[in-house]
């Protein structure tokens, strides 16, 4: 009588365990498949668990959580914006961005040379979170409004916005990302 009440505490245990561990393995398919949640955090805090534990699972954000532009690409600037994702400024732990906090970029209208085009916005704060002033300046583009004649045929042979766009950020088929400011109606 005892032996089998002991046995039967000592199974009811066993399952109760294995159906919690069995549950948390369901539960944790990806754990950074966790919107809202974990992510919002800023750069160099630890992502934690449910439950606030540390959790040391690398980074992985499956692509259905990561916000998508109207052509289905994903909108990397979104995702840093909604905290989805928060990249490093350099692999080697000591390097910080420095170069880019020493100057003021503002945002940059560029006027559209047809009337039919609305004219173009260009927002450094996207750009700078990803790279460094020196990328574009001087080389690129002159460090001046309207200083560099940008031709939309020279983009598409990859000079200009082109040397990134269409390769590794998003592509030109998208134009009203860029030319995202209407124009004043022509008298
Ligand atoms: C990566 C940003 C970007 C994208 C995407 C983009 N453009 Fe442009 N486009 C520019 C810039 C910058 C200029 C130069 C300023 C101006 O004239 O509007 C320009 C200029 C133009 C011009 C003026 C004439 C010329 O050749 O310079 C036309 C027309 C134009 N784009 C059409 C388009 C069309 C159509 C698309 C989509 C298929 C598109 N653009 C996508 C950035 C972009
Ligand atoms: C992705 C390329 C890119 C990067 C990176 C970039 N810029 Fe620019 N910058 C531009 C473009 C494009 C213009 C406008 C050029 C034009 O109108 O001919 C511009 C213009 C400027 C201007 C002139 C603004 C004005 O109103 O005259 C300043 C100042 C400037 N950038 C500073 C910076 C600084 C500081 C950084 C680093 C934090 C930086 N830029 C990073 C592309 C870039
Ligand atoms: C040196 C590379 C580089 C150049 C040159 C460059 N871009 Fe970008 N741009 C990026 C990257 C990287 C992103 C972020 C990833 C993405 O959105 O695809 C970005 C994002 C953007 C965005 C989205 C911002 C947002 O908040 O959604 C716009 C608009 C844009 N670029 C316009 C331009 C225009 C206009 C030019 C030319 C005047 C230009 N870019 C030149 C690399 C570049």
């Amino acid at each position: 009588m005892l032996r089998n009440l002991l046995r039967y505490s000592l199974l009811v245990v066993l399952l109760l365990y294995a159906s919690a561990a069995l549950g948390e393995n369901q539960m944790d398919p990806a754990p950074a498949d966790w919107p809202n949640f974990e992510y919002k955090r800023e750069p160099g805090q630890f992502k934690r668990k449910r439950n606030g534990m540390i959790d040391p699972s690398p980074d992985v954000v499956s692509l259905k959580f990561l916000p998508k532009d109207n052509y289905g690409f994903v909108d990397w600037a979104k995702a840093i914006k909604d905290g989805v994702i928060t990249p490093r400024d350099s692999i080697f732990e000591d390097k910080t961005a420095a170069d880019n906090d020493a100057e003021a970029a503002p945002d940059v209208l560029i006027k559209s040379k047809l009337d039919f085009m609305p004219d173009v916005m260009f927002p450094h704060s996207a750009h700078s979170t990803w790279l460094k002033c020196s990328t574009c300046h001087p080389k690129i583009f002159r460090k001046k409004a309207g200083g560099t004649p940008i031709t939309m045929a020279g983009i598409w042979k990859g000079q200009f916005c082109g040397k990134c766009h269409d390769r590794v950020a998003f592509p030109t088929r998208n134009c009203f990302k860029c030319h995202s400011v209407p124009r004043e109606a022509k008298k």
